[in-house]
């Protein structure tokens, strides 16, 4: 019986590892309709205050719009979501959400951003937070 379930757990080791392997990364986000409706919920009760809708400005003036008047769209997603976590650089007003929304929330929120751009806009985007996870796995792989 031993030697049974050592068996099954020894060919259950590299399915393991693939499934780890799938997923190590979240970046680029990609959008789903589940994802892109729960950050909407999440925009709308924790940015909008703030940044404002699509539709709407930013009430509070310093807050940065997310549509394609905004800057959000220079930077890549890894970016986004760690200042979304802990702060962009020299913040003054921007609270951090570690703590009040998971990893996953924040993914969602930033899935809903990206679903209101232009095609185009969030193509490039898109691309741009490809080749800045290319840039990172060459320098943790020390090239
Ligand atoms: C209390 C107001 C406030 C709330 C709430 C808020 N922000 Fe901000 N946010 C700001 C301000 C102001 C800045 C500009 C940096 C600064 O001065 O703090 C900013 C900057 C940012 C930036 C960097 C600028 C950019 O667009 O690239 C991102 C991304 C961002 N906020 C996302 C969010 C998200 C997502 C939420 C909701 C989960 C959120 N913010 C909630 C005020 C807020």
């Amino acid at each position: 019986m031993l030697w049974l379930i050592t068996l099954a757990a020894l060919l259950a080791l590299p399915l393991l590892a693939a499934s780890c392997g799938a997923a190590k990364s979240p970046f680029p986000i990609r959008l789903t309709a589940e994802r892109v409706n729960a950050g909407r919920s999440i925009y709308t009760a924790n940015c909008a205050s703030c940044h404002g809708t699509p539709d709407s400005p930013p009430p509070l003036p310093a807050a940065p719009p997310h549509t394609v008047e905004g800057h959000t769209w220079h930077h890549a997603d890894r970016d986004l979501f760690n200042w979304v976590l802990d702060r962009p650089p020299l913040a003054t007003q921007m609270p951090a959400f570690r703590g009040v929304l998971s990893e996953d929330e924040v993914i969602a929120v930033l899935a809903y951003i990206k679903s209101t751009w232009p095609r185009e806009v969030r193509d490039r985007q898109t691309s741009f937070s490809e080749s800045y996870e290319r840039q990172l796995e060459g320098v943790s792989r020390g090239q």
